[in-house]
């Protein structure tokens, strides 16, 4: 990427790898705007829902995909986004396991990620961008000055995501998530359009025994060798 261009740090990775933590906390740290593609794709399903779309119209899919309706509004100091999809708050109904699922469908259709392929290349602005996803070193951000790799045995992702449930009240099988992150997996990983894999040149770090505090800090390292911060 050009110098005149803003820098771009990507960090892609499954789910639950604490991609959207470390992203939150780099953005934080650096000063710099967050990208969280996976909230696009997940809006792309809920606005099919609300419009009646089913997830096998590709075509209108593509054109909801195209024209979505959508703010980000940086509401909080921790960087926590606020997410409205035409005029409606659905911070939270993108969360959701059955948003998830349908997203991950979504986003395996190739028109879909072409609509959704330059909104996000638009979120790159001065000082910096940190991009969330599966293909943002690979397909969306290639010229990235920084690309990351987080990856966690699906054990460890299972059980960080039920902890996080339980610890906001919720009722949780352990099973079931686990059943759940390797479908997901596989869906994300042998679909045919941008597949989630580490970029050639990305740093991978395999955060199964490591805690927040220590990804940061590497990926921080790694960002001060490039001249980043
Ligand atoms: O990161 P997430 O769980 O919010 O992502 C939701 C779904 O979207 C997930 O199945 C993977 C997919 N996704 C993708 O294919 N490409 C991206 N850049 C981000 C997410």
């Amino acid at each position: 990427m050009s110098s005149l261009l803003p820098p771009v740090i990507t960090v892609d990775g499954p789910s639950g790898s604490g991609k959207g933590t470390i992203c939150r906390l780099l953005a934080n740290a650096l000063g710099w705007s967050l990208l969280d593609s996976g909230a696009l794709y997940r809006l792309t399903a809920v606005a099919a829902r609300h419009h009646g779309v089913s997830l096998d119209d590709v075509e209108s899919l593509q054109v909801m995909a195209a024209h979505l309706d959508v703010q980000f509004l940086s509401e909080s100091a921790d960087g926590e986004l606020k997410i409205i999809l035409e005029g409606e708050e659905v911070t939270q109904t993108i969360r959701t396991e059955n948003v998830g699922a349908d997203a991950s469908v979504v986003a395996a259709l190739g028109p879909v990620r072409q609509a959704l392929l330059q909104r996000q290349r638009d979120f790159a602005q001065l000082p910096g961008l940190i991009a969330d996803g599966r293909d943002m070193g690979t397909v969306v951000f290639p010229e990235a000055c920084l690309k990351i790799y987080l990856d966690a045995s699906a054990e460890e992702r299972a059980s960080r995501r039920y902890n996080q449930l339980i610890s906001k009240g919720l009722s949780a099988s352990l099973e079931d998530i686990l059943i759940d992150i390797k479908s997901r997996d596989d869906r994300d990983m042998n679909r045919t359009v941008a597949p989630l894999k580490p970029a050639p040149n990305a740093v991978i770090l395999d955060t199964t025994k490591m805690t927040i505090e220590e990804v940061l800090e590497v990926v921080l390292d790694e960002a001060k060798h490039k001249g980043l911060r």
